[in-house]
């Protein structure tokens, strides 16, 4: 994002309030953090059934309900995430640490891409009993890290 942008979005009305009213910014946290823990908290529950936990569940049945609600969550995650960039927005876009949030973000949805695109699409295959295949564990394990990463970042921002 351009400087301008930022010392724009910085003097916004919604920002000021964000940094000035006593309860905005932690009612958003709070909404924030009620988003990832559902999003980050299905997402992990359904890699751990592709890494062999619950064998007896078919991943098909557990992808459909458990990836619904990490879809459903973003809408709760995102808006809140950029309302919390908006109070600092020049202050953040020079750290590292969330430069490196939003790099494990985009990394962790990528993984989730390559998922579904690849050894998702044989599915019907091993989705009951059987072990999943090693791509499909290797998504499974790198996208637990990543979310662990993204978390990690996200709660370092307020010590860097
Ligand atoms: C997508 C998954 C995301 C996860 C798992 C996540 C995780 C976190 C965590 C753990 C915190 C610290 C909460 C606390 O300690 O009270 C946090 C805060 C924050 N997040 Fe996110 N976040 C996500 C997405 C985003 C996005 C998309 C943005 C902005 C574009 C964003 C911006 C922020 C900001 C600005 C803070 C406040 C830091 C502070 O007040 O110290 N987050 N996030």
């Amino acid at each position: 994002m351009p400087d301008g942008t930022l010392a724009w979005l910085g003097a916004t009305a919604l920002s000021q309030a964000m940094r000035g009213n006593a309860w905005l910014y932690p009612i958003v946290e709070i909404v924030h953090i009620l988003g990832f823990a559902v999003l980050v908290g299905s997402v992990v529950l359904f890699d751990l059934r592709v890494l062999g936990f619950a064998r007896t569940l078919p991943v098909a049945a557990l992808a459909r309900h458990l990836l619904r609600w990490a879809l459903a969550s973003l809408l709760l995650v995102a808006p809140a995430g950029l309302l919390l960039f908006s109070a600092h927005p020049e202050e953040l876009a020079g750290n590292p640490v969330f430069r490196l949030k939003l790099a494990l973000i985009a990394a962790a949805g990528l993984n989730a891409l390559a998922f579904h695109a690849f050894p998702y699409r044989g599915v019907g295959n091993w989705e009951r009993a059987l072990p999943a295949p090693k791509a499909a564990r290797l998504h499974a394990l790198l996208s637990i890290l990543l979310w662990v990463g993204v978390i990690s970042c996200g709660r370092l921002l307020a010590y860097v």
